[in-house]
């Protein structure tokens, strides 16, 4: 018989002493610890479903001897899974004698709130900003709209935000603002040191991939969770409760990216924000798609595997990985071997529909392989969405080709928010595979594409405008091997149109 779930103790760090808190549910956001349990209501809940940023706080994990900040977005985080760290809301900037931290001051100064339901969401990204580049130094106004695309502001408008963001490194830092990083990393050091939690505690968050597996096979029905940016939703819009959560994210051999001679290894502890740097270090016209996805707290959390293995059709990386020619690595405990067993297959087969897939009860997705660039491979990938910027895609489309002598030698499509999963385009690829590239063979591919899929009306399009748009997408893509790069929005400067 299985024995009882154990309530589970949570400790985190928190204005220089340790925080912990009895019998905190599996399920209960970080959010709700915050304003219920702490009674710390200056961290606001707007959307609770990762859109808005009202709800930021900064997480501090000790690696490697060195603080990492990330802003996180609080409403969908399960409590638990800061156990260890050191958190911060905006509580916790000014000095004991009440004088602004260079954030705040640097907001006041700068008229960046109104209503200032949003404000404390915009500080705390600031204030991981400030910590991330030693002081706010060298921030300029790309970069703020980067990192604060995640804050949605109704009153102020962003221009005096993005000021206040530039202008945080010319303000002092008044005694007892700053961070005292020694000492944190040696307390968070302190707080990993712990005895660790039951083996059939409510959160189970193991260190190393082995572990990792034989809780998998010994808990088969505990909910999964990496960063939680979808599972989130499902507490706080759902309201499913889960008795007992597995945790990917601490394990060890899973936070790493590891580079091959024709591919990159992409553990699915990863953050979205780290995968996406490694992929667009190796293919550089991929940034913008990159910071479209979600907003920086979302990215910050959310992992590439945690993406791929929820499966949702509008999941913007899977229509890029399937483009690529990513493999998933699946890994299970073998009770009876006592050892670890894998499987690889190609991303497009890990699906059978509407969130479902291959995986066995006690399988786990643990690697993405990506295939490193060639040369002379043109690659695109497109989001379509009603907002630029932190949004939902209705469609997404990514083609990766290679000509030889003017024919098409091989071609991938893989498509987003078109069918109950993620798909690839295999009619389109066949009708075009060998052809000539020109504006012809395009033109009756394009006609395959749209007629390939059924895609659903809903709230983001209906089914008609989708299958327009997969067309022209690759009308696009044509234009844009043909070196028509203006009609990129990429190639707008907004201040240029100002
Ligand atoms: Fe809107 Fe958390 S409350 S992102
Ligand atoms: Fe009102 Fe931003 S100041 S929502």
């Amino acid at each position: 018989m299985t024995p009882p779930i154990s309530p589970q103790t949570l400790t985190f760090w928190r204005r220089g002493q340790a925080v912990t808190l009895d019998n905190v549910a599996p399920d209960r956001t970080l959010l709700e610890v915050l304003r219920e349990d702490l009674h710390c209501t200056g961290t606001k809940e707007g959307c609770g479903e990762g859109d808005c940023g009202a709800c930021t706080v900064v997480l501090g994990e000790a690696v490697g001897g060195q603080l990492q900040y990330k802003a996180i977005n609080s409403c969908i985080r399960l409590a638990h899974s800061v156990q260890g760290m050191a958190v911060w809301t905006t509580e916790d900037l000014p000095s004991a004698s009440g004088e602004l931290h260079p954030v705040q001051e640097a907001m006041v100064q700068c008229h960046g709130s109104q209503c200032g339901f949003c404000t404390p969401g915009f500080v705390m990204s600031l204030f991981g900003m400030y910590q991330n580049t030693g002081g706010g130094q060298g921030i300029d106004r790309a970069q703020a709209q980067v990192e604060l695309s995640g804050n949605l502001c109704r009153c102020t408008g962003y221009r005096p935000i993005f000021d206040a963001a530039q202008q945080m490194a010319s303000l002092p830092l008044p005694a007892g603002c700053g961070v005292n990083e020694p000492v944190v990393v040696a307390a968070l050091e302190a707080l990993g040191e712990r005895p660790a939690p039951p083996a059939n505690g409510a959160y189970l968050r193991p260190t190393t991939l082995t572990r990792l597996l034989q809780d998998r096979c010994a808990h088969p029905r505990a909910q999964v969770v990496a960063g939680c940016t979808d599972v989130g939703l499902w507490v706080t819009k759902q309201h499913k409760r889960f008795g007992q959560v597995l945790d990917v994210t601490a394990a060890e051999e899973l936070r790493r990216v590891e580079t091959y001679p024709h591919h990159i290894a992409i553990g699915a502890a990863v953050s979205l924000h780290k995968a996406y740097a490694a992929l667009v270090s190796e293919r550089p016209p991929l940034k913008t798609f990159a910071q479209r996805f979600a907003g920086l707290p979302v990215r910050n959390s959310g992992t590439l595997g945690g993406n791929v293995a929820n499966g949702s059709p509008i999941g913007d990386s899977m229509p890029l990985l399937i483009a690529l020619g990513a493999s998933v690595v699946l890994m299970r405990w073998d009770a009876r071997r006592q050892a670890v067993a894998h499987r690889e297959l190609r991303l497009e087969d890990l699906y059978t529909g509407y969130r479902t897939n291959v995986m066995r009860p006690d399988e786990l997705l643990c690697w993405i392989k990506v295939p490193r660039p060639v040369e002379t491979e043109f690659l695109r990938v497109y989001k379509i969405s009603k907002r630029f910027d932190d949004d939902i895609s209705a469609v997404c489309l990514a083609i990766r080709m290679t000509l030889d002598g003017g024919q098409v030698k091989t071609i991938s499509i893989g498509a987003g928010g078109v069918a109950a999963t993620p798909v690839r385009a295999r009619q389109t690829e066949a009708a075009l595979l060998g052809q000539a590239w020109n504006a012809d063979s395009v033109m009756a591919a394009v006609a395959t594409l749209r007629a390939e899929f059924q895609p659903i009306s809903d709230m983001r399009a209906s089914a008609a405008y989708r299958q327009t748009v997969l067309g022209n997408l690759l009308q696009r893509f044509w234009l844009e091997s043909q070196g028509l790069q203006s009609i990129n929005l990429e190639s707008v400067s907004m201040e240029a149109l100002a």
